[in-house]
Parts: structure tokens; sequence; C-alpha cells
């Protein structure tokens, strides 16, 4: 049995995941903490993790029926992400792990994104074609086969979440603002307001600042009262600006790499106007449900199968890295 732990932003995580993907317990805390602020506070996060995380771990043992002593393997994020709130993930794991005697994995986040693909009961045969869009990531991967990915593009400004999330503060919701702006766009005109996709990007990396910008001043032009009446339109039109910017490098990239398969990974993959839209676009598409989608720790378990063991106590130097580093 493999215990992972997942810190890297605002949620508190661990899970228990046998060596074949099956899922015993996948406890995932949400810092509601944040709300309040419009966006995750670092240093909060740290504390809020320091808080939570050891009645997390006591409750993944609880739901999966299992003891401390029937852990082999030990996971845990490594980066990137907030460095204070992986700190305390990584020095958990490294404590429980050493005092037993046993191997540790340290986990990179959007390799645990990716490899939420391969758990049990239904996973993903390789090659596939990866879209990971959370709140700090947008990237498209081919997925050679486990553990073996090659990045195909990224976000050259804000990651998909962020621009969701920024939009979303700009129409008065709450953080996140994915999930009330899904709720407010079903009620509104996705044409409404025509809105910019970086379409005349070339190539397979994504740019949401520009539609961030025009959001901005639409709402600026309207003014409050008319951007209040306005607003589902307002949420609709900008969550197909983004669904259909994500679409289209999706398709070129399916198109480019000859690869038939589709799956989806990070938070937004959560929303469902994008997994429609996908739906139609790729015949073989696997939707995660939406706690596998956003941040969990049982991804991280899925991944530390596919990489190599660090065995006591070669791992109690390991430092956590905040970005750049990238597992493959
Ligand atoms: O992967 P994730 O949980 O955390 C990060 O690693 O960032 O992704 C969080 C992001 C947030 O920006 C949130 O607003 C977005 O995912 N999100 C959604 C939905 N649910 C969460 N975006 C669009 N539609 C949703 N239903
Ligand atoms: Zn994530």
């Amino acid at each position: 049995m493999i215990l992972a732990l997942e810190t890297s932003c605002d949620d508190t995580c661990a899970a228990l995941v046998d060596a074949d993907g099956t899922i015993h317990a996948n406890v995932i805390s949400s810092q509601g903490v944040h709300a309040r602020y419009g966006g995750v506070v670092p240093e909060i996060a740290s504390r809020s993790h320091l808080k939570l995380l050891n009645g997390v771990i006591d409750d993944a043992f609880a739901r999966a029926g299992c003891a401390l002593d029937e852990i082999q393997l030990v996971a845990v994020t490594q980066g990137p992400g907030l460095i204070g709130a992986l700190l305390v993930g990584l020095s958990t794991a490294k404590a429980l792990a050493a005092s037993r005697g046993l191997a540790l994995v340290p986990v990179d986040h959007l390799d645990g994104h990716i490899a939420a693909n391969f758990l049990a009961p239904d996973p993903l045969e390789t090659p596939f074609l990866c879209l990971v869009a959370s709140g700090g990531h947008t990237l498209l991967a081919a997925v050679r086969e486990r553990g073996r990915w090659e990045l195909l593009g990224e976000t050259l400004d804000d990651a998909a979440g962020e621009a969701i999330d920024k939009g979303a503060r700009l129409l008065g919701l709450g953080f996140p603002g994915g999930p009330e702006l899904e709720r407010l766009a079903g009620e509104g005109d996705p044409n409404a307001f025509e809105l910019p996709r970086a379409s005349g990007l070339p190539g397979l990396d994504f740019s949401f600042a520009g539609l961030k910008t025009a959001l901005l001043y639409r709402v600026r032009d309207l003014g409050p009262a008319q951007t209040l009446q306005r607003r589902a339109d307002l949420a609709a039109s900008y969550q197909q600006a983004i669904v259909e910017a994500l679409v289209l490098r999706v398709e070129r990239a399916l198109e480019q790499t000859g690869l038939e398969r589709l799956a989806l990974g990070g938070g937004v993959a959560a929303n469902a106007a994008l997994r429609t839209r996908l739906s139609e676009t790729c015949s073989t598409i696997k939707l995660l449900a939406a706690e596998l989608c956003t941040d969990n720790a049982a991804m991280i378990a899925s991944a530390a199968r596919y990489r190599p063991q660090l065995a006591h106590p070669d791992y109690l130097a390991l430092d956590a890295y905040a970005s750049g580093e990238r597992a493959r």
C-alpha cells in the first residue's frame, strides 16, 4: 500500500492506494479560509496544512480500514507549488517514512495530474494526449507510456484556472471562481459578447492574458449596474472563450501528433462545458471524476508507481521546488 500526501497549494490531501492503482482512501480538505481574500494566501496555506494534515492522514487510514504498518511506500508532492505549503507535506512524508525505514518517492505535481488517468478501475491505455488545466498550470502533454511524457505546449502567461478565477472576481463571484462561473454561465448566452481566444497564436502554446484584459474593458464600458444585469451573459461568453481556446490547441495537437486518445487533468477539467466540447473533438476521451481532476493525493500515489524510489535515509535532504523542474 502507498501512502501519498499532496500539499502544493490550498488543498490538504492524503490517499491510500494499492500498487495496482486501486484507491482505498482519497481525502481532500479544501482550505475555505482563503475565500475571504479572493485568492490563496501562501502563509495561511502553510499554517492550515500544518493544522489539518495529521487529521487528514488519520481520516485516510480510518476510511481505508488500514494501519501504518501496512504501508510499503510513502509518496509526496515535491513541486511545483507554494514552497511553504509543499514543505509541510514533504517534512511529514519524510518523518513518516524515516520512522519506519520506508522508501519515499518525491513526485512532480504535473506528473500527478497526468498519472490520475492510470488509476483503477479504468486506467487509460497509452499513448494519449493529456490536457492539464489548473489554477497554476496549463499544458499539453504527449504521454508516450506511464511515467514518460513530452511537453507539447504550455501557457505563456496566465493558467486557464487563474484566468477563470480572475474573471470570476471581476464579475463579483467568490473564490475559487470556476464552479461559480460555471453555474452563472449556465444562465447566460455564450455568444452575447465577443472575446478573444488568442487563435492567432500559432503552435500549441496558450495565452489568456488578452482575454482577461478584454473582460476587464467590457466590465468598465458597461459600468457597475449594466455589468450586474448582464453578469450571466458575461460569464457565459468568458467561459466559452476559455473553453474554445483550450479546444483549439487540443485539436491542433491531436492532428499534429496523430494521437487518438485524450485525457484531461487539473481543476478546470471539472468544467462540464469543456468536457462536452472535448467529447465532440475526440471519441476516445477519459473523463475523470471531479475529485481526481482537482488536487488530490491519489494522483500522487499513482505517479509514484512509475518513479524511482529513494531508500532511507537518502531522501532526508530533499528540498521542495516552486517551479521549473519537471519529472517526465
Ligand atoms: O488543479 P486544481 O485543483 O489546483 C491547482 O493545482 O491549481 O485547480 C484549481 C482551478 C481553480 O482555478 C478553479 O477555479 C478551477 O480549477 N476550477 C474550475 C472548475 N472547478 C475548479 N474551472 C472551471 N470550471 C469548474 N467547474
Ligand atoms: Zn493541480
